[in-house]
């Protein structure tokens, strides 16, 4: 009801609409249609009313609600409509929740978002900073019916699919991909990807994708271990304002056409486009893995998105999982330590 409610005041916006015309539409009570709009402005939209001519919707809240992401979505997989969306004021880790969530047998594409998490993950058992509002933090369920070594592809999807929704909000941002899934804007780390699975032997049970974009980030909002290596649209875009909810829609629209291209064409475009928009390859680096620490040149990715590096002697490694360190990605003056991000 409060959903609908909503619809009806969007579509009359800026004009007022009556409490009858609503309660009839609905076939209910007017009593019950102020009740609802007495719920919409706790959950802070905005809405004026008039004895003489009824309901008007002000102002939208700068929340991630279900309904204002899904609202001319268009997707046919991911978020593909509000009952798939779950949004919380705050969670440990949107992770974690639609972990849960899978296990109930919740459908590919539901998402989880908050506005805050209490134990954001990153990737390598480090953790995550959600201020309140600050990021836009959510997860995506996928039960791709592809073999597990394929999981690497979902990664760098997930990072070409936030790089060009970020291009295309900020045309003048020089957003670029550091390998596997970390994005960068002039050296500075701006959003992370952190993809958790269940499988059994070699049959992929679900998949879930966490992307963490720093958004309303101002310097202040980070810990202070990451003020010089973190940056957040708000400060990559001069302190101007952008669209938060504009911006989740963009990245949910990406993720779904490169998710769906995937399933039906393959890996090939994927890794093309992931090619087209990293800043690792053709650059020297040293890459920590659970085993070792390699330096050399980053070559390449294959076919199942693993890093292929050079070592001096032209030996070649391939790097599945690990991080990488170079002194190559820092452009900006102060910056004169190694980027470990
Ligand atoms: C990284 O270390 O770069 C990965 C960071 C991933 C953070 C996101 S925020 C949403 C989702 N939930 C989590 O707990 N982590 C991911």
């Amino acid at each position: 009801m409060k959903e609908k409610i909503l619809k009806m005041l969007k579509e009359s916006s800026p004009a007022y609409i009556s409490g009858e015309e609503m309660a009839g539409k609905l076939q209910t009570s007017r009593t019950s249609v102020w009740k609802n709009i007495k719920l919409l402005q706790k959950s802070g939209y905005s809405v004026q009313g008039s004895s003489r001519r009824g309901y008007r919707l002000v102002e939208t809240p700068d929340l991630l609600y279900p309904a204002e992401i899904s609202e001319g979505l268009l997707t046919e997989i991911v978020a593909k409509s509000p009952e798939v969306i779950h949004h919380f004021m705050q969670v440990d880790s949107t992770n974690n929740c639609l972990k849960l969530l899978a296990e109930e047998g919740a459908p590919e594409g539901t998402v989880v978002v908050a506005e805050e998490q209490t134990a954001g993950k990153g990737r390598l058992g480090r953790s995550w900073s959600s201020p309140r509002g600050k990021g836009i933090v959510f997860s995506v369920l996928l039960r791709p019916p592809k073999p597990l070594e394929e999981i690497s592809i979902f990664t760098l999807l997930t990072a070409v699919a936030v790089t060009r929704a970020v291009r295309k909000k900020l045309p003048g941002i020089d957003a670029g991909i550091k390998w596997p899934n970390d994005i960068l804007v002039k050296g500075r780390k701006i959003c992370g990807i952190l993809t958790e699975l269940k499988a059994e032997a070699d049959r992929l049970h679900y998949l879930v994708v966490g992307i963490g974009l720093n958004f309303n980030h101002t310097s202040d909002d980070f810990p202070t271990e990451l003020k010089k290596s973190a940056t957040s649209i708000f400060l990559e875009n001069d302190g101007r304002h952008t669209d938060r909810k504009e911006t989740t829609r963009e990245i949910l629209r990406e993720m779904d056409s490169m998710y769906r291209e995937y399933l039906t064409m393959g890996a090939e475009g994927i890794l093309e486009q992931w090619k087209d928009l990293n800043i690792t390859l053709g650059r020297k680096i040293t890459i920590k893995s659970l085993r070792e620490s390699f330096a050399g040149s980053a070559l390449d990715v294959d076919k199942y998105g693993a890093l292929i590096v050079a070592g001096p002697g032209g030996e070649r490694k391939r790097f599945v999982t690990g991080e990488i360190t170079t002194q190559e990605f820092k452009t900006r003056d102060r910056d004169k330590s190694p980027s470990k991000l």
